[in-house]
C-alpha cells in the first residue's frame, strides 16, 4: 500500500460555503507535516476550490455517488464527476444515507463498485442502531453490513472500513473503548477471513463524537487506524487537533 496506514477524515456532509474554505486554510498552515494522511470529504460545490487550494497536501473525497457513471439522473453525481473534481476518495452507505435514501447494502455494494471502477477509494461506512446493541445484535448487523456491503475481490488499497454506530453519530455519545475494541476487532477478523492478507491491511475507521478530548483514547484502541469525524472536522482548530492526536498514536 503506498499511502500511509493512519488516515484522518473529516465528513462535512452538507456544510461549508465558500467562507469556510477559511478553515482550510488554517488547517494547512496549522499541520505542515501530518503524521498521517488527511481526507476531507465536502459538499461536491467545494471540492474543486478545495483541490485547487490545498495543492495535495489534504486529500479529498465525496459523500456519495451514482451506481451509474452518467445518464438522465437529476441531482445526482457519479463518481468519474468526483475525479474529475479532484476526489481520491468518496464515502458510500454513510448511516444517514442509508436512512434518509433508503439505501441498502446492495446498494452501497453497486456504488463501491462504481466508485472502484473511477478509481477512488471508497470509505465504507457500517454500523448498529441503538436497537440493534440493546438487542445484542451489533456485531451480526455490522457483520452482515460488511458481507453484502463489500464487493468479492478488493484490495486495501481500494477500500477504508469505518464503524460508525449510529447512535453515537452527532450525538455527543461516543462509544467506549472497549465497545469500540470488540466490533474492530471483529471487522479485521472478518475481513482477514474473506480477503486474506487485503483484509488485514485494510484500514479501519472509528467514527461517531470524534473530538479532541477523547480522539487519544480511541486511537490507542486496537484495529483502530483512523477516524472519520463529523462535526469536528468543520473547525481547522478541532480536526487539527484530531490530525495530531492520530500523528501521535
Ligand atoms: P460526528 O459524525 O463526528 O458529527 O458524530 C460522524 C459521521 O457521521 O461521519
Amino acid at each position: 500500500m503506498s499511502a500511509p496506514r493512519k488516515l484522518a477524515a473529516g465528513n462535512w456532509k452538507m456544510n461549508g460555503l465558500a467562507a469556510d474554505l477559511d478553515q482550510i486554510r488554517a488547517l494547512l498552515r496549522d499541520q505542515p507535516n501530518p503524521g498521517c494522511e488527511v481526507l476531507i470529504c465536502p459538499p461536491a460545490t467545494l471540492l474543486e476550490r478545495m483541490a485547487t487550494l490545498s495543492g495535495g497536501a489534504i486529500k479529498l473525497g465525496g459523500q456519495d455517488c451514482h451506481i451509474e457513471a452518467n445518464g438522465a439522473h437529476t441531482g445526482d453525481i457519479s463518481a468519474a464527476m468526483l475525479v474529475d473534481a479532484g476526489a481520491d476518495y468518496v464515502i458510500l452507505g454513510h448511516s444517514e444515507r442509508r436512512a434518509d435514501h433508503g439505501e441498502s447494502d446492495a446498494v452501497v455494494h453497486d456504488k463501491v463498485l462504481a466508485a472502484l471502477d473511477a478509481e477512488l477509494v471508497a470509505v465504507v461506512c457500517v454500523g448498529e442502531t441503538l436497537e440493534q446493541r440493546d438487542a445484542g445484535e451489533a456485531l451480526s448487523v455490522v457483520g452482515e453490513q460488511l458481507a453484502e456491503s463489500l464487493p468479492d475481490g478488493v484490495s486495501a488499497a481500494q477500500i477504508v472500513v469505518a464503524y460508525e454506530p449510529v447512535w453515537a453519530i452527532g450525538t455527543g455519545q461516543v462509544a467506549g473503548p472497549e465497545e469500540i475494541a470488540e466490533v474492530h476487532d471483529f471487522m479485521r477478523e472478518t475481513l482477514v477471513a474473506r480477503f486474506g492478507e487485503e483484509g488485514a491491511a485494510m484500514r479501519l475507521l472509528y467514527g461517531g463524537s470524534v473530538k479532541p478530548g477523547n480522539a487519544a483514547e480511541i486511537f490507542a484502541v486496537s484495529n483502530v487506524d483512523g477516524a472519520l469525524v463529523g462535526g469536528a472536522s468543520l473547525k481547522a482548530a478541532d480536526f487539527g487537533a484530531i490530525i495530531a492526536a492520530l500523528g501521535q498514536a
